[in-house]
């Protein structure tokens, strides 16, 4: 499979219609019951990146803290971090809303039905993240919102039911950075037949 994590990239600009088009990939994405739960959106400016990288990162900080993590290894983090999503050419935010989900009275359907939005988020993803391969792309989903979503949401003064989840890095690969070992698939670890 040609897609693979790359986490290194030459410093040229993403044209905003190749952006446009990653998007559009991930929108073919399947989805519970015709919905579309996803809202995404596209970070090519300085000041955009600058504004997630600083938001998320303050939470992390207090998380961090919160966990006792010495203040040299927090700025160490945070810092990494921050060079990691400002230096990317492009980023791709994608968030949740309940737009078209349906409603339930109780919480563990309400759990169920947030749960097949993030399920259609990660395969919106995922084809976004193909699309970028096909195209020549690099690109690598990074955790960080989905621990943060306010203060994502906040940082980039979205509305307030956009919920970020998943954030893509996207770029031209640097041709000097080697993917990591994909180890073998353990298949008979991974699944078993009846
Ligand atoms: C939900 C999710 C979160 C991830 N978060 C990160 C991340 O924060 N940083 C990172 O470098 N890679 C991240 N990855 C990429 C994985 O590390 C990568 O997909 C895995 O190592 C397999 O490598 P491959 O994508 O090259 O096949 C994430 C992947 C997923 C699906």
């Amino acid at each position: 499979m040609q897609r693979r994590s790359i986490r290194a990239f030459l410093p040229d600009a993403v044209d905003r219609a190749r952006l446009d088009a990653l998007v559009e990939a991930a929108c073919l994405a399947p989805a519970p019951h015709h919905s579309r739960p996803w809202r995404f959106v596209v970070i090519d400016t300085d000041a955009g990146k600058h504004a997630l990288a600083d938001g998320m990162g303050a939470q992390w900080r207090t998380d961090l803290a919160g966990d006792r993590v010495s203040e040299a290894r927090i700025d160490e983090l945070v810092s990494a971090s921050h060079v990691k999503l400002t230096t990317a050419p492009a980023l791709v935010l994608g968030c949740l809303t309940w737009d078209g989900l349906d409603r339930y009275p109780d919480e563990a359907r309400r759990r169920a039905e947030w749960g097949m939005a993030l399920l259609s988020l990660g395969a919106a993803v995922e084809n976004l993240m193909l699309a970028a391969a096909d195209a020549g792309l690099a690109s690598c989903w990074v955790a960080a919102p989905i621990f943060c979503p306010e203060a994502a949401r906040d940082a980039l003064a979205l509305p307030a039911e956009w919920l970020p989840h998943a954030l893509v890095l996207v770029g031209r690969p640097d041709p000097a950075y080697v993917a990591r070992e994909r180890p073998a698939v353990p298949l008979d670890e991974l699944r078993t037949t009846r």
